[in-house]
């Protein structure tokens, strides 16, 4: 048994603010009012739906998670964000169309007045987009402009803490350099409008260097970079990241640790996907989409641990494809040809055809991402990357030296265990109990 950490009440408001309010953060910010209006259930979200099991198996303690762990209550929370594009949260949710129009009529007067405030944008990192509610000024000017907006913010809605989650457009690919290695240099390349730091590097230090936890929801850099690193240890700031576990990428964390599980071999997995929503429009730019095929390609190799497998998976080709297709929308359909074999190498095939809406898959995950993040600050959880979040994303950022996790098995389990040890309750390693005495 541990002992139990102080942790601060969750008493006030907590502020969520994302930079990109698209058809991710408004499902989300949507879908709270209605569940706080009690017309919907928070389905998909880990802290508002699951039990915990606490103790020996016959003990029966399976509180709620969120009567377990100290969460801000959904009443508590207020949303606000950064969009280059004017849209309420209303009319952007209605363009997303992936609630259902007459939900979101019944949230006009709330959604309609959340408006986002203007964007750190610049089109060279996001081809296929063009923007005009945008800030002006050098790059370390518009971190200090976010620092203010998060400020007033704070201010104007009565927050007593803030958390901000990036669900903007996926970035070009970009690789750290020089300027990403150590906090003087990354300000000195802010100061002189360095190439290397793209927009989501801006919002990311400005919560940052305020002690705000941050978190990625895209595949891009961002927050990922050792100088940031070190500005989160600096202000005890949690970051996490990269890209929200959903869709294809969730099936297949599903899957490939089942099949590995029972010693199947892969020979070939092949993805495609077609969708039509923005998101889909800016990863049909072969910039963005570079940095979202890196984020799912790292997925199987890390659970298949080939080069302990080589008979198993040594040859397994892995290709994933996305192709926009406006007329799809948010209902993105992906499917999955896995070529597997088994005894004696008998080959054999599985075709999943997921009819996913991606945006539905991910509003959860901001919420929980949001919840947890502020409760490891009242934990007083040391800054930098907060491992045990790996749960949420398709590309989890790991304290360099350590190989990333992708098992969701193994990531819940981590999830689980660090609220355990959090709360100063035995963390449960599923040893029989024959083994150990109580
Ligand atoms: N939907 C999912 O399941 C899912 C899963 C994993 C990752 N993601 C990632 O989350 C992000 C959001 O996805 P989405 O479906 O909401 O996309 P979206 O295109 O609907 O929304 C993104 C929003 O970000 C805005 N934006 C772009 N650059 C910005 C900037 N610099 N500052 C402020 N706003 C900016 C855009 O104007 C747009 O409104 C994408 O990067 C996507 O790849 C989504």
């Amino acid at each position: 048994m541990t002992e139990k950490l102080k942790i601060q009440p969750a008493s006030g408001k907590l502020g969520i603010l994302t930079p990109g309010m698209g058809a991710v953060s408004t499902t989300f910010v949507a879908g709270v009012h209605a569940i706080r209006d009690g017309l919907r259930l928070p389905i998909g979200s880990f802290t508002q739906m699951a039990h915990i099991r606490l103790g020996k198996r016959t003990d029966d303690r399976q509180p709620l998670v969120r009567n377990f762990v100290p969460l801000a209550d959904l009443p508590d929370l207020v949303f606000g964000g950064w969009d280059i594009f004017e849209d309420s949260v209303y009319d952007a949710a209605v363009n997303a169309g992936v609630l259902e129009k007459e939900l979101l009529d019944q949230l006009k007067p709330q959604l309609e007045k959340i408006k986002p405030m203007k964007a750190v944008f610049d089109q060279y990192y996001v081809k296929k987009l063009e923007g005009t509610h945008v800030k002006s000024g050098t790059k370390m000017e518009l971190a200090e402009q976010l620092m203010e907006d998060m400020e007033n913010f704070k201010k104007e809605n009565g927050c007593d803490r803030l958390v901000v989650i990036w669900c903007g457009s996926t970035e070009i690919y970009m690789k750290p350099t020089e300027v990403h290695q150590t906090l003087a240099a990354f300000e000195k390349g802010l100061r002189e409008d360095s190439r290397d730091i793209p927009p989501s590097m801006i919002y990311a230090y400005a919560a940052i260097k305020m002690g705000v936890p941050y978190a990625n929801g895209a595949p891009n850099l961002s927050g990922d970079v050792p100088a940031l690193e070190e500005l989160a240890k600096e202000t005890g700031s949690g970051t996490c990241g990269k890209d929200f576990k959903t869709g294809q990428t969730l099936m297949k964390t599903i899957l490939a640790p089942g099949f590995k599980a029972r010693q199947i071999g892969i020979s070939g997995w092949f993805s495609t996907n077609i969708l039509g929503n923005r998101d889909g429009e800016v990863l049909d730019d072969p910039e963005s989409f570079k940095t979202k095929e890196e984020s799912k390609l790292s997925v199987l190799d890390s659970i298949l641990q080939p080069e302990l497998y080589p008979d198993l998976y040594g040859n397994l080709y892995h290709k994933v494809r996305i192709n926009y297709y406006p007329p799809r929308g948010d209902n993105k359909e992906g499917w999955d040809n896995i070529d597997i074999f088994g005894w004696c190498g008998r080959p054999m095939q599985i075709k999943v055809d997921f009819l996913c809406r991606d945006s539905i898959l991910a509003a959860p995950l901001v919420l929980d991402l949001a919840l947890l993040l502020d409760l490891g600050k009242r934990a007083s959880l040391p800054g930098g990357i907060q491992e045990w979040l790996s749960f949420y994303f398709k590309s989890p950022v790991t304290p360099k030296g350590l190989t990333a996790e992708h098992d969701i098995f193994i990531q819940q389990t981590k999830l689980k265990n660090t609220l355990r040890w959090m709360m100063g309750e035995e963390v449960i390693t599923h040893l029989g109990r024959e083994y150990y005495d109580g």
